[in-house]
Formats: structure tokens, sequence, C-alpha cells
């Protein structure tokens, strides 16, 4: 049996094989879809969740290495749907397909995460292995900033 958190709630699974890749516990085991599959190799990004708060690719990370580890997805963002950087990307209007979304906005919530200053050089580091098919590279990086400088819930 390997046990984890998902998105704040225990889970225990007793059939997943240990080396199974994260990204298919999510999605087929406990139908967690948000998070996507686009190359399976790491090269991507669509697949990214949080482990602790740290942006991981779910593709690349067997189960047994998340045992008693924290995973955060797409879905367990923000439970109201109104965390910044879901606001800023609908108030920027960035998905286009919409394949690559999930795994961007992780990979920018686990920089806002950090504390760091948001700017370019730091938004190209943090989000540098997520691809984007249609190119809303642009939308993508005002959208982080608009997150960045947005008021804090009291
Ligand atoms: S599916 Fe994991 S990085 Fe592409
Ligand atoms: S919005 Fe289509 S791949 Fe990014």
């Amino acid at each position: 049996m390997i046990a984890f958190t998902v998105n704040g709630e225990r889970r225990e699974l007793d059939e997943a094989s240990p080396s199974m890749p994260l990204l298919w516990v999510l999605r087929d085991q406990l139908k967690l879809t948000g998070t996507k599959f686009g190359c399976g190799m790491g090269l991507c990004g669509a697949c990214t969740v949080h482990l602790n708060g740290v942006a991981v690719r779910s593709c690349q990370l067997p189960l047994a290495a998340v045992a008693g580890h924290s995973i955060t997805t797409i879905e367990g963002l923000s439970p109201s749907e109104n965390h910044p950087l879901q606001l800023a990307w609908v108030a920027e209007d960035v998905p286009q397909c919409g394949y690559c979304q999930s795994g961007q906005i992780m990979s920018a919530a686990a920089l806002l995460n950090t504390g760091a200053p948001v700017n370019d050089d730091s938004i190209r580091n943090a989000m540098s292995g997520n691809i984007c098919r249609c190119g809303t590279y642009g939308r993508i990086n005002k959208a982080i900033k608009r997150a960045a400088n947005a008021p804090k819930e009291a």
C-alpha cells in the first residue's frame, strides 16, 4: 500500500505499482484529469503538479517517490477556483486550445510560492520547461505579472 496526500486528502493505493508514473495514477486511478499527458518524457510540462509545493513533472515521477508526501494538482490549487493566477488567466484571456494550460498554471504557482521577485527573468526560468504549441507565451507572462501584483486577501 502506498499512501500520500492529494489536494489535502489522504489517499491509499493498494493496487498501483510503485513504479507507475504519478501522472497515470492521478488521471486513471484518482480521475483527476486536469493534469495532462503531453510527451511522457519530461519535455513539455503538460503534466506539471506540485510535490510539497514545488513544480514537478508527474510523467517522470514514480508513485513510490511520492509516498508520504503532498501532491497538489490543478484541481486543488484553489477550492473556490479564485487563485490569483486563475483570475489573471481569465483577465488576460490566456488559453487558446487549453491543453498545456494546467501545467502552465502549476509552474507559475510554484514560482509565486517561492516568494521570489516576479520579472521577465524569473518567469522565463520558471516557465522554460512548459511548452505551448499555440504560442500563448506573451499572455502567460502578462498573467503571471498580474497575479503577482494582485492585492493579497486579508
Ligand atoms: S507529459 Fe510530462 S513533461 Fe510532457
Ligand atoms: S494553449 Fe494550446 S498548447 Fe498551449
